[in-house]
């Protein structure tokens, strides 16, 4: 799929293609290059407020949105707009298609941030998991090309390209999230990792497999994987954007639990429905990294990826074992389904020690909770970088849309451990439970600079968001943002 951005003088009306023709309410009805079709300007002219319409002429698809007024415009909104139209163009099965959208931004929109969402969102809006359903007879459908007309078409070339390589990695987080647990083993993520060490620049692969983490004493990822047949594995990927240096900027760390059982304290039907999705933080991780070298920004990152399955057996983690951590902590678990938290502190405590990243970052379907507290539209943020209000902008220029909860002084009695030194299963169990789990890893990430992103209420897509059933890939933008805006937040440190 080609997408191209064009001036207004530029667009004509041609046969057999699909125009995605949206227009703000109260204003005179204007589509330059359309001037002669009268027919399309009056039926535009009759849909409501909110309300779209296909419409069909000259052997050609007409999509009319009414947007609302203009004053009500805002980035999400527009986005939305935009993937939806994506949707309908895909299911027309058009080959090519205008988007006429120059009269639809604001003079006060960010347009370099905008262009780049443009081609992201359409790629987004796009993508379909379709690996194992068999290829219908005419094919699955593809776009040869989108022309859009944009205003100041030329200057943002640029941030039309990065965003089709963020759409992209973005997606490749989709495909590794959406897989099932029969395939996406740690095993699965490794090879995922060696993908990305291929595909992406200046990417670095190690992998510690069972003895090296037995020599290394990370209790915690060998202890969640004791139930499993399948071993477990430690993904670390250095990218070096900053050759020069050995100084590490940022640390990533991705929670990779391939499956989700909930381990002896087994989960219910309804829980452990989406479980496969458990290492869709790894995912982030991974297609973020890959997005990051390819765009090439200008610094040192360590990805880590715990990558493991939380099974019950006849040899699995017990209520009530002690497990110590690599930090020398030791670990009491009181539910053997709060297994993300435990094998995340063996890695977060492994950067801290062997790599010393000015920030570290962890991604993470770590709790139920967080999706009781925030719903479905917002990851959870934690941080000890008392700067909120720029990382909650990272969120929103992203489109992986962040609000923070506190991880305060005061929560910390909650999760200490009766016969050890922390437990993984606060006080009151599931009242604050987002919360009890973020303290848990501060635990281990003591006064380094840190932020921790509980997406468990992204993970998956829902409905009105123009986007395909399953995973959302969350977290990748967020990670590639922070990133490009790495000095700027820095400096808030
Ligand atoms: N992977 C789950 C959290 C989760 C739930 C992610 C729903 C995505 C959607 C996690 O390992 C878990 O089981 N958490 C428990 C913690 C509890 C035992 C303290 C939970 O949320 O119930
Ligand atoms: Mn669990
Ligand atoms: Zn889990």
């Amino acid at each position: 799929m080609k997408i191209k951005l064009k001036k207004r003088q530029e667009i004509s009306f041609k046969k057999n293609k699909f125009y995605f023709l949206p227009f703000f309410s109260g204003e005179k009805i204007k589509f330059d290059g359309f001037e002669d079709k009268s027919d399309i300007l009056k039926e535009a002219s009759l849909v409501k407020e909110g309300k779209s319409k296909m419409f069909f002429s000259d052997n050609s698809d007409f999509y009319l949105v009414n947007l609302g007024e203009k004053k009500n415009w805002n980035q999400r909104k527009f986005l939305v707009n935009l993937r939806k139209a994506v949707l309908v163009l895909k299911e027309n099965r058009n080959k090519e298609a205008v988007f006429v959208l120059d009269r639809i931004i604001p003079e006060k929109a960010d347009l370099p941030n905008l262009t780049k969402q443009l081609s992201e969102n359409i790629l987004l809006a796009f993508y379909e998991f379709v690996r194992y359903k068999k290829k219908p007879k005419e094919g699955w459908h593809k776009i040869n090309i989108i022309e859009i007309v944009w205003p100041d078409n030329l200057k943002y070339q640029k941030e039309l390209d990065n965003g089709i390589i963020v759409g992209r990695a973005v997606n490749f987080t989709r495909d590794l999230s959406n897989t099932p647990g029969k395939d996406m083993t740690p095993q699965g993520l490794v090879e995922a990792a060696k993908k990305v060490k291929n595909e992406g620049n200046n990417i670095s692969l190690e992998v510690f497999d069972e003895k090296k983490l037995k020599k290394l004493s990370m209790g915690g990822i060998l202890g969640v994987s004791q139930g499993s047949v399948l071993k477990p594995r430690l993904i670390i990927l250095k990218y070096f954007g900053r050759a020069k240096s050995k100084e590490i900027d940022l640390s990533f760390v991705g929670k990779g639990i391939t499956f989700d059982t909930g381990g002896l304290d087994i989960k219910p039907f309804d829980s452990m429905k989406g479980m496969y999705m458990d290492m869709s933080g790894g995912s982030a991780v991974l297609g973020a990294i890959l997005a990051i070298s390819k765009i090439k920004i200008p610094l040192n990152i360590i990805c880590l990826i715990p990558a493991v399955e939380n099974m019950p057996s006849g040899e699995a983690l017990r209520q009530g074992d002690i497990l110590r951590s690599y930090s020398g902590k030791t670990i009491e678990v009181l539910s053997t389904d709060a297994e993300g938290r435990i094998i995340l502190a063996d890695a977060i405590s492994y950067s801290i020690k062997n790599h010393k990243p000015k920030i570290i970052v962890d991604v993470a379907t770590l709790t139920g909770a967080s999706l009781v507290a925030l719903g479905y539209r917002a990851t959870a943020l934690f941080t000890n970088i008392l700067n909120t209000e720029e990382l909650i902008r990272v969120g929103e220029d992203s489109g992986d849309y962040v609000w923070p909860l506190p991880c305060w002084e005061e929560y910390e009695e909650e999760i200490k451990g009766t016969f050890a030194d922390v437990a993984n299963l606060g006080k009151y169990l599931k009242q604050g439970g987002a919360i009890s789990g973020a303290l848990f890893l501060k635990y281990f990430v003591e006064d380094n600079p840190w932020i921790h992103l509980d997406i468990a209420p992204t993970m998956a897509s829902i409905e009105n968001q123009g986007l395909a059933k399953g995973s959302t890939g969350s977290g990748t933008r967020y990670l590639i943002k922070l990133a490009q805006d790495f000095q700027k937040i820095e400096k808030n440190l």
